[in-house]
């Protein structure tokens, strides 16, 4: 309701949990492509990747997972009525909501392109200063519809019908059927160990866990903390990994209802000794000498996670999208939400780079109720069997290593986790071979150490890598926030 720049009801995303009594695991509520879809449909008459169509207007929308998502997790978990849940929102779409500074900004530097993309003035096409209340009355209608109907007032009857015709208006080829034929998936997450650390995260349709656990996997023979935070030799070690790691995810990753995944083999630790062989010191490895390893057989930052510990120790750790800033930038005034452009996170042709500069292939191909690949990691950290770390980020590619940077920090590092946070962070994706740094706290020198060496670094000013949500469990029970700085996050407790 108060961030419709990643919020959320024309989005999807995934929830990564553990009960208090140990269990675990995850609910994929990512969005599908639709019947009609197929694999060269952003292609042009000469065969070339066309990406305003991936990323802006009704081709480039997903069938939405977000409302199946909490309806899901509601009827597995919850213990108040939906109407307790759903009242309060209700209450802030009429009553509205403050906007902050960078809600303005952002709004006047995406004004025009809603406008003409929802070919209609609307709510958010108004001008809105800090300080203004907006108030969302078409979406109170919605949420209202979703209260006393349930999932259903979204993906069958009148709503949904609205929904493929307003999307089809757009150019997009979503039918009502794709709303009728949508399911959330109860999915295993992946766990690997990592020293005296059990993380779980994400599997595929998200590439976050296994990413995840493949950096940490040819990190963990390293000494971290010997190297130093942030110096240029850790640069190093991270960069490595990660460009090795991204190689495989751009090959081998994709819906696994779709694709089969060599996990088990992706995550052996023989497998991942063996990619950090051509490591050296000296001298970078270049991301086109590297590819995805053997096995037999552009930047934009508009996603949003939340933490959640609740007082029987239950956690939640969620990552939530509509893609892009304001997704599609389709606004549906009639029911209050920007629709996703997830599309986009589709391989629309393998080599093809997309909005975040990330190259796919087959295994990312479109494919009619295939889910796109993520790279949403929400991550569970235990510490010797207990509570450890509840996080997530968004950031499009930069989201596995910016959790890996919050691991690592406070594995190593012995940062609390407001901390851990607030450090600056840096990233590599193997393709483009560029390794990108925030631009406060990264001096020239290590740049210049780094580019003797061989590596490209790209440092701009207002660069962001991610926004993170996090809490730590402190071994006397206390949970400590952390909250980004970098956006209008912040933490309570209740
Ligand atoms: O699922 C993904 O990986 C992307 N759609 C996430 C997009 C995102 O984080 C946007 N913000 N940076």
């Amino acid at each position: 309701m108060v961030y419709p720049y990643a919020g959320n009801l024309g989005g999807g995303g995934f929830m990564v949990y553990r009960l208090n009594d140990g269990t675990t695991g995850s609910l994929d509520y990512r969005e599908m492509a639709p019947a009609a879809a197929h694999r060269d449909m952003f292609l042009d008459s000469l065969g070339h990747h066309d990406s305003a169509l991936s990323t802006v207007g009704g081709l480039s929308v997903g069938v939405p997972g977000t409302i199946k998502g909490i309806f899901a997790a509601h009827k597995k978990f919850g213990l108040l009525p939906i109407e307790d849940l759903i009242d309060p929102v209700i209450a802030l779409a009429e009553k509205g909501y403050v906007i902050t500074d960078k809600q303005s900004a952002r709004l006047a530097q995406y004004r025009e392109v809603i406008r003409e993309t929802s070919g209609t003035e609307s709510l958010y096409t108004k001008v809105i200063s800090a300080g203004d209340t907006i108030k969302n009355i078409a979406l109170a209608k919605t949420l209202k519809q979703l209260r006393d109907q349930g999932e259903q007032a979204f993906y069958g009857g009148a709503m949904a019908k609205h929904m493929s015709q307003f999307i089809q208006a757009k150019g997009g080829v979503i039918q009502m059927e794709d709303f009728q034929n949508y399911e959330v998936h109860w999915r295993d997450p992946i766990a690997f160990n990592y020293e005296d650390l059990e993380i779980i995260s994400m599997g595929p349709p998200s590439s976050g866990g296994i990413c995840l656990a493949q950096i940490m996997g040819m990190l963990e023979p390293f000494d971290l903390k010997e190297l130093g935070h942030n110096s240029a030799l850790y640069a190093q070690h991270l960069t490595e990994a990660e460009r090795r790691a991204y190689a495989d995810r751009s090959h081998y990753l994709g819906d696994p209802d779709f694709v089969n995944i060599p996990t088990e083999q992706l995550l052996s630790p023989a497998y991942l000794a063996e990619k950090m062989t051509s490591f050296s010191t000296k001298t970078a490895t270049l991301s086109g000498a590297i590819s995805h390893g053997n096995i037999v057989g552009h930047e934009s930052d508009e996603t949003t996670h939340y933490s959640i510990v609740d007082p029987m120790g239950n956690a939640v750790s969620v990552t939530t999208t509509i893609n892009g800033a304001y997704g599609s930038k389709l606004f549906d005034p009639e029911l209050g939400f920007f629709y996703n452009n997830e599309m986009d996170d589709f391989s629309a042709k393998p080599g093809s780079p997309n909005m975040f500069g990330l190259i796919g292939g087959e295994a990312n191909a479109i494919a009619p109720g295939k889910r796109m690949l993520s790279s949403m990691t929400p991550t569970i950290v235990l510490k010797k069997g207990q509570l450890w770390q509840v996080l997530g980020t968004p950031g499009g590619s930069t989201i596995i290593t910016t959790v890996l940077q919050i691991i690592l920090n406070t594995q190593h590092f012995n940062m609390g986790m407001q901390e851990a946070v607030n450090q600056p962070r840096m990233h590599h994706q193997w393709l483009p071979d560029v390794l990108q740094f925030e631009y406060d706290g990264f001096s020239e020198d290590l740049l210049d150490t780094l580019n003797q060496k061989g590596y490209k670094t790209l440092k701009k000013a207002h660069r962001i890598i991610g926004k993170v949500d996090a809490i730590m469990r402190h071994s006397d029970g206390l949970l400590e926030a952390g909250a980004d700085p970098r956006g209008d996050d912040a933490a309570r407790g209740f």
